[in-house]
């Protein structure tokens, strides 16, 4: 809680969100969004067919069947990208009354920038709103957006087909790792979903610039809609390749936590959001994670004499902590805990 608390006296400090700067129409970016000359998002390489799209309808049981079609349904993924920008047309007075940043059960909440961790970092070009989606006990309805009205049935109801999805995922995963396939439903407890609305003005340099720094996500497993405007890229040993949105799909990351309990045979993707002139990009993430006093370690089973143990263990809500404490993030959360 000191860190959480630490965290909100920091984000206290004035930092415009990008929105107001681009309302201003600035000509170039300020300086604290411009990055070092070898850091900036060089042209990137369209994705190779082996980024795989899959069609769960094609897969598996009935249930999977069921969750697709639902989650995969078009006029709902319209409906979620409306509601959510809708609420980010609104004034920012309006966005802050209605959402201000707070400390949350584990993470800070609301409508703001969240990862101006310190002085030195260079700025991301991008604004959030974040909140937990589920359980009843960690979701304040209270602070979700009031405008548009349909905001809290539709992010209820997706959420709802997002923890549907994720552990028929889950049990996906397991199994491929010859595990039991109940091992991470058992092992996470009641699911900790939160979303993270992602909003990425025009930027009047993209290639100077961030949307969302260099990292890979530091819990179990991501599912994100984007918003059909090219932005995400995946790192390929020195290389980004860009993930082009595909209509009617989701994207799903897994994070760092699978890579530990998998002992590295999962690997969580090492990703950025690069922005652009012309087009605002919007994207709706939804992360999964386990109960805060899960102990997240390599999977007994999977470690012997050819392949040994090599994450130490942590308790999720440390990592989260030590996630966020972070400013250069790349893999360096999870590098953290690599066994010398
Ligand atoms: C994230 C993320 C990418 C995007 O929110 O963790 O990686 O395209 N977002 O917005
Ligand atoms: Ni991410």
């Amino acid at each position: 809680m000191d860190a959480l608390l630490k965290q909100f006296e920091r984000l206290k400090r004035p930092i415009d969100m990008v929105q107001t700067l681009h309302d201003r129409q600035l000509k170039e970016v300020p300086a604290r969004y411009i990055l070092p000359s070898d850091q900036r998002p060089v042209p990137a390489i369209e994705a190779p067919q082996s980024i795989p799209v899959i069609d769960l309808a094609a897969h598996h049981s009935e249930i999977v069947t069921q969750v697709a079609k639902e989650s995969q349904d078009w006029g709902f993924f319209q409906r979620i990208k409306r509601v959510s920008k809708e609420f980010f047309d609104l004034s920012l007075e309006e966005k802050r009354r209605q959402c201000p940043v707070r400390p949350g059960t584990r993470m800070l909440e609301g409508y703001g920038r969240f990862f101006d961790i310190s002085d030195v970092t260079v700025l991301d070009w991008v604004d959030a709103l974040v909140h937990y989606i589920s359980p009843p006990s960690v979701k304040a309805v209270e602070h979700w957006p009031k405008t548009p009205h349909t905001y809290r049935e539709t992010y209820e109801k997706y959420g709802e087909e997002v923890l549907k999805l994720t552990d028929k995922l889950l049990g996906m995963l397991s199994e491929g790792l010859g595990l039991d396939p109940n091992y991470f439903r058992t092992l996470i407890k009641e699911p900790l979903l939160q979303l993270r609305i992602n909003y990425y003005p025009p930027c009047p340099q993209p290639d100077l610039v961030n949307g969302l720094r260099p990292h890979s996500d530091g819990n179990l497993l991501t599912v994100l809609i984007d918003d059909q405007v090219d932005g995400l890229q995946v790192r390929k040993g020195e290389e980004w390749f860009t993930i082009s949105p595909v209509p009617g799909s989701l994207v799903v990351n897994i994070g760092d936590l699978l890579q530990i309990i998998s002992n590295g045979k999962y690997t969580s993707a090492e990703h950025r959001a690069v922005v652009n002139t012309n087009q605002y990009r919007m994207s709706v993430v939804m992360f999964l994670n386990p109960q805060d006093d899960v102990l997240i370690a390599p999977a007994p089973e999977l470690i012997d004499e050819t392949h040994p143990r090599l994450y130490q263990s942590i308790l999720s809500q440390e990592y989260g902590t030590t996630y966020m404490s972070k400013d250069n993030r790349g893999k360096a959360p999870v590098e953290a805990l690599i066994l010398s």
